[in-house]
């Protein structure tokens, strides 16, 4: 197994038509970054850290941030085992809402009375900023959990501007904007397979 996080900081991009990426998206990335099979891997290695930190205890209680985590979220889960059952949370949490992007992050729960006791996971796409984490992480210590550890498959640790730690970490990446595998431009491309680079015409437009 390789070590976690995978840089990826300093990786050539890849020419998105080696993929078989629909044609309409084709032409809107500047390439892919990390492969489908690659991600693939990697959350199964975080499933298999997860499954041997989290053994046998019945408070693990992973969260979905919604929207962007959904898929990592399904797909790390499917590779967790801890021999126990245990139960699963969802939030909601936006920093493009009404307007220009703000710091502070929307946020809602649902269930929130489940989490006190709990051996809360907060499972997030990408760890960039930090202020939706950081803001997650407070809200939640309200609720009374046990411990709170966040899981992140991506992070873009050059733009941290609130301190946030990841106990679990996929991929180091840099400083570029990323779609795919969850990650949105203005809500559109989730649904990209790889990760994939934006190209910043679009961006820009
Ligand atoms: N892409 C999409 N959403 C994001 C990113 C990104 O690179 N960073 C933080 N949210
Ligand atoms: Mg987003």
């Amino acid at each position: 197994m390789t070590e976690l996080p995978i840089d990826v900081r300093n990786r050539e991009l890849r020419t998105a038509d080696q993929f078989g990426i629909k044609e309409t998206y084709q032409s809107d990335l500047e390439g892919v970054l990390i492969p489908r099979a690659e991600i693939e891997d990697c959350v199964a290695q975080l499933g298999s850290e997860i499954s041997a930190e989290y053994h046998s205890n019945p408070d693990f209680y992973p969260i979905c941030v919604l929207k962007g985590a959904i898929r990592f979220f399904v797909d790390l889960l499917r590779e967790v085992d801890l021999g126990v059952p245990y139960s699963e949370g969802v939030v909601h949490s936006s920093r493009y809402h009404a307007g220009p992007t703000t710091d502070t992050p929307t946020v809602q729960f649902f269930h929130e009375e489940q989490i006190e006791g709990k051996d809360v996971l907060l499972v997030e796409d990408i760890l960039d900023e930090g202020y939706t984490l950081a803001t997650l992480r407070d809200r939640i210590e309200e609720f009374d959990p046990s411990s709170i550890r966040i899981v992140t498959l991506f992070d873009k640790t050059v733009n941290r501007e609130v301190a946030v730690d990841s106990a679990f970490t996929g991929f180091t990446v840099p400083d570029e904007f990323f779609i795919g595998y969850g990650l949105d431009y203005d809500e559109q491309y989730r649904d990209l397979r790889h990760l994939g680079v934006l190209d910043p015409e679009i961006f820009r437009g």
